[in-house]
């Protein structure tokens, strides 16, 4: 019997995650029929290739959704706003990589390894979490399974990948402009229709996205409300500062967690290292730990350094490390894809 196909449309297909989306679909041989890629008129007309073939962009208009029977977005939440409802309209399920639906009642929240029973209750969108979310609920949703995580205490160390092509332009634009002692104007980074930039190389910039009125940033509320929903725990207690270093690829996170319950080191080493989507790099006599330079690239979580705290004999310590274009994106994305497609 031959296997069903579908007709796949991959939104903002030129874009960091949107290449990334169509990789990890070549890669993963997503049963597709038809493949749709869409842009803005900008790129309308230029051809990708796919699996050796030679595709025609198209403008990502209401139209191009007829025939659409699964739509991956990566262009912006105004875009998902936008053209998500005009695709669901026509009988597709959208699997929406923004911010856009995030936070909405009845748009699931999914991040496989955690919660995939959630992909079922959809009404056309499945929002796919931050990228800095996604890692980070990887990691913890076997040591809240054994021990119950009562708070989250969590900084990220974000690369510049997280805000498009533009970005890791900008961030080579001016690393060579400091070499070469030329003047530049930052022009993209902190992101968010904000007036103003400041200088990436060689900086660390604790600013993702724009204030909220309690001080902390949007990146870190969404960090914050997206785990208490993906986990089903509003109880949950988390504090984030969410900070852009340059880096290309891969985001890099010190975490803080209290559990429940006492913590046994040897367990928790165990309990990682047969979770699922995790890999655990935690030989300091090795100097062995997780690097961005070394997660870039590939599907997995990072978890080391883990240490149990010196004064709370239920808090722990680590470093989680994973690719936020794969993992934290795309790669996500399209394991969604697979859940949903199994789930018919
Ligand atoms: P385009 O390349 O035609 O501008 P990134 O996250 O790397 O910045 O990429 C953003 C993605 O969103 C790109 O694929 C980009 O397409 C797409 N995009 C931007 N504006 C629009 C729009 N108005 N309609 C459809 N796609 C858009």
């Amino acid at each position: 019997m031959s296997q069903k196909t579908f007709h796949v449309a991959v939104v903002g297909a030129t874009g960091a995650v949107g290449q990334q989306m169509l990789n990890t679909l070549s890669e993963r041989n997503f049963p597709i029929g038809e493949l749709s890629l869409l842009a803005s008129a900008r790129s309308a007309g230029q051809t990708i290739e796919f699996k050796g073939e030679n595709i025609t962009i198209k403008e990502a208009t209401p139209e191009a959704f007829e025939g659409v029977e699964i739509a991956l977005f990566s262009a912006g939440g105004s875009i998902s706003k936008k053209l998500a409802p005009e695709a669901v309209k026509r009988g597709a399920v959208v699997i929406d990589n923004t911010n856009a639906f995030r936070m909405e009642e009845g748009v699931p929240l999914v991040v496989p390894e955690v919660n995939p029973e959630d992909i079922a209750l959809h009404k056309g969108v499945i929002s796919n979490p931050n990228c800095s979310t996604i890692q980070m609920v990887v990691a913890l949703k076997p040591l809240k399974d054994r021990y119950g995580l009562k708070k989250i205490i969590v900084s990220t160390y974000q690369a510049v990948s997280g805000a498009g092509n533009v970005a890791m332009d900008e961030l080579v634009r001016q690393t060579k402009a400091v070499i070469n002692k030329e003047e530049f104007t930052p022009e993209i980074l902190p992101v968010g229709s904000l007036e103003k930039k400041h200088q990436i190389a060689f900086n660390a910039i604790p600013q993702i996205d724009v204030f909220q009125e309690n001080g902390f940033t949007l990146e870190e509320m969404k960090m914050i409300n997206e785990t208490k929903k993906i986990m089903h725990d509003q109880s949950l207690e988390i504090a984030t500062t969410c900070v852009r270093i340059p880096v290309l690829t891969g985001h890099s996170e010190s975490i803080y967690i209290e559990l429940e319950q006492e913590v046994n080191l040897d367990e928790v080493r165990k309990l990682l290292s047969e979770a699922p989507g995790v890999i655990l790099e935690d030989n300091p006599a090795e100097q062995h730990y997780p690097l961005a330079t070394r997660a870039s690239g590939r599907p997995e979580v990072f978890v080391g350094r883990l240490r149990k705290d010196l004064n709370n004999p239920k808090g722990l310590h680590m470093w989680v490390v994973s690719d936020n274009l794969l993992k934290g994106a795309a790669w996500n994305s399209v394991q969604i894809a697979e859940k949903f497609i199994e789930g018919l």
